[in-house]
């Protein structure tokens, strides 16, 4: 599993020869303006609810790449409205097998709606289950207690948990989040992006360091590969 990151929430993470990409947010961000929008690749888009933050460039990128869209009814629907015709809608508690794995939709606690004012359905997390790797993807949300069927569900590999606070959960309840899902291997991300979800980096690092864990800032326009 290759993972690469493209600011905010967004990365594109090889998996099974496949190409997933999460909350596309990349023309917006003046962060990502090193990241040519036009030269990721995508065979599907997963989006986790439908602010602005997580779907800006999603459009655009499925229209160029032909990508499933991955999401729930309703933003399944706002995208067709869009003009993208290839999509796969689903809801919290419903999984479905790509050619890539299974994809299950877990709860966030949080809110959605569309950029034009369309109602966005539920706010979810991804769990992603392949041959390769396991992942949790949490999209935004708060710590729940929901995160334990996680843990007690099976064995992820690497978990992307927001830690930026202010719109989701922060640092310490990333922490937390990660003894819920039973994973000591973080990859942080909705963080840094606005004056809101500014973060000390070093502090968060040591923080999960303390509980015996691992969280991995990555630079943007960076990849990872997890063996
Ligand atoms: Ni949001
Ligand atoms: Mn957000």
């Amino acid at each position: 599993m290759k993972v690469t990151y493209y600011g905010h929430s967004c990365f594109g993470i090889e998996l099974m020869g496949k190409h997933l990409l999460f909350d596309p947010f990349i023309s917006p961000n003046p962060l990502a303006s090193k990241i040519d929008v036009n030269s990721i690749k995508a065979d599907y888009i997963l989006l986790s609810h439908g602010h602005e933050d997580h779907v800006a460039d999603a459009v655009s990128i499925a229209k160029r790449t032909n990508a499933k869209v991955i999401s729930c009814y309703e933003i399944v629907i706002w995208m067709q409205n869009q003009g993208i015709e290839n999509g796969h809608p689903m809801n919290i508690g419903g999984h479905w097998i790509f050619d890539f794995g299974k994809v299950k939709c877990v709860n966030a606690v949080h809110s959605s709606v569309l950029p034009d004012g369309t109602y966005g359905g539920n706010p979810m997390g991804f769990l992603i289950e392949s041959k390769d790797k396991n992942f949790y993807y949490a999209g935004d949300t708060a710590l729940s207690y929901d995160m334990k069927l996680i843990g007690d569900y099976k064995k992820m590999d690497v978990a992307f948990l927001p830690i930026g606070n202010n719109f989701t959960m922060g640092v310490d309840n990333a922490v937390i989040a990660s003894d819920y899902i039973k994973c000591n291997n973080i990859i942080g991300m909705h963080y840094d992006t606005m004056d809101y979800i500014k973060i000390d980096k070093k502090d968060a690092v040591e923080k999960f360091s303390n509980a015996g864990k691992t969280l991995t800032l990555l630079d943007i326009g960076s990849t990872a590969e997890y063996e």
